[in-house]
């Protein structure tokens, strides 16, 4: 049996399920890396500082890097016994060098040192995840770019609404996800604070220098306090409301995606390699990929319910709830890493029906509000022109006929305000092309959006 670091106060050895139930090595064994660099850099503060001496720093580093590429290799078995990866590196690194390993710890709790641990992992992990939401950004404003000319039908509550541009539709998202990529950065600069040295709550009787551990683990800046860097997880509950917004908007896509993949709207076309078929219906080509993405969207809502209700409650400092803020956070950085990936991949892929966008988009008396519109360049007040065009879809609809399918004839039982150039207002081109105010469809603002992400560098 493995001896408890923390051993000394006991008589009796911790009860085996016990021991299972209490450990966190199964799932923090991912902060490895984070757990070395950080300990790395305690130990060199305390030479630094005179805590320990050079001897024992240069001991210990050489131990811990090590440790680096056993674990890299995969020549350490983790120990349950020994709870968490901090006991088990710990230990190690005392198998290896003994007396020196012992004094690493000088100065230092695993209270502080998980939470450096975490911040640090989450660093790198929301670096990853910004450079994969540029990466589906990048997607999108390419998708927009090669189908600059396809026209759809816009829609309110799922009924047709006004025609646009697929890229205007297409980059909606484009801003959901530049708002995204925001509020990650925003979580960077809040996590990317050093805790370490804020002791078991209480701060350290030890001369540390906190400012040399941070230039050493390159945090910009430490925690204030020594009760709440111990205590503090709303940076774990950032990333995951953020991965929560992100997935909402992936699932949104996803949704829109699925729509527009069903034979009844034949808008896209996935590409087979993102989708799969059926065990026992063989025409079936099921969209697989983006039904996922919205699944998994409410794994990440329930992460972040998770960490929010593990902390709702609890007495500063730390509390051994908090090891359970581990999966859930996790859990989150891979489902937004996996659903970005995956989407990155797909949106190339992805064919459009220009054809059968087309004629969606003159279904549904969509261009009705083109020929309101017209008559108020009339002179018409809005309310009337709405009126007038409003019975005129009713006649189309009993005629079973498009508005641009009505005689100039026709046209003028309704208003003889209507002439021969109604016929040029109400096309689809014209439609899309007369909403030309800032952040509107008409081809010529979409060209101007995404010239502007080019110029300011958002895409590149
Ligand atoms: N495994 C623990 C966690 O993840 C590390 C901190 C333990 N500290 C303690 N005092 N038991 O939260």
């Amino acid at each position: 049996m493995q001896a408890k670091p923390w051993g000394g106060r006991f008589t009796e050895a911790t009860d085996k399920f016990v021991e299972e139930f209490t450990a966190s090595i199964d799932f923090d064994q991912r902060l490895w890396k984070h757990d070395i660099m950080g300990s790395i850099a305690h130990a060199k503060m305390l030479a630094k500082q005179g805590i320990i001496s050079a001897e024992d720093e240069a001991k210990i580093t050489s131990g811990l890097e090590e440790i680096y590429r056993e674990v890299e290799e995969g020549k350490i078995e983790f120990s349950v016994a020994l709870e968490d990866i901090h006991m088990n590196v710990e230990s190690r690194l005392v198998e290896k060098i003994g007396d020196a390993g012992k004094r690493l710890h000088t100065g230092r709790s695993r209270n502080d040192q998980v939470a450096l641990d975490i911040r640090f992992y989450m660093r790198d992990e929301i670096s990853r995840v910004r450079v994969l939401i540029k990466q589906l950004q990048k997607g999108i404003v390419g998708l927009a770019e090669a189908h600059i000319d396809c026209i759809m039908p816009g829609f309110t509550h799922l009924q047709p609404a006004q025609p646009v541009l697929l890229s205007h539709h297409l980059l909606a998202y484009y801003e959901m996800f530049k708002r995204d990529l925001d509020r990650f950065e925003d979580c960077f600069r809040r996590t990317n604070v050093l805790p370490l040295g804020s002791g078991a709550l209480a701060g350290t009787t030890f001369p540390i220098d906190r400012r040399y551990t941070a230039e050493l683990t390159f945090f910009p800046d430490v925690t204030r306090n020594s009760m709440d860097s111990v205590s503090d997880r709303d940076f774990a509950i950032d990333f995951c409301a953020a991965s929560a917004i992100l997935m909402m908007h992936l699932s949104r896509l996803s949704e829109e995606l699925i729509i527009w993949a069903s034979a009844q709207f034949g808008f896209v076309d996935i590409p087979d390699a993102y989708c799969t078929g059926s065990s026992i219906m063989p025409q079936k080509k099921n969209p697989d990929v983006p039904e996922l993405v919205r699944g998994k969207t409410g794994r990440a809502y329930g992460n972040l319910m998770a960490l929010l209700t593990l902390m709702k409650s609890l007495p500063l400092a730390y509390n051994k709830d908090m090891q359970e803020d581990k999966e859930p956070l996790f859990d989150t950085v891979d489902t937004v890493k996996g659903c970005l990936t995956a989407f990155v991949g797909m949106l190339p892929g992805l064919k459009f029906n220009k054809e059968r966008m087309r004629r969606a988009a003159l279904m549904g008396f969509t261009t009705a509000t083109d020929l309101a519109d017209y008559l108020v360049r009339k002179n018409l007040p809005f309310r009337d022109a709405h009126e007038v065009v409003g019975k005129a879809v009713r006649y189309c609809i009993e005629q079973n006929k498009g508005l641009e399918e009505m005689t100039l004839e026709e046209f003028r039982k309704f208003s003889d305000l209507i002439s021969d150039d109604v016929f040029a207002a109400i096309t689809l081109e014209a439609s899309v092309n007369a909403r030309k105010s800032e952040g509107g469809t008409a081809t010529e603002a979409v060209k101007a959006r995404i010239k502007e992400l080019y110029e300011a560098g958002e895409v590149r």
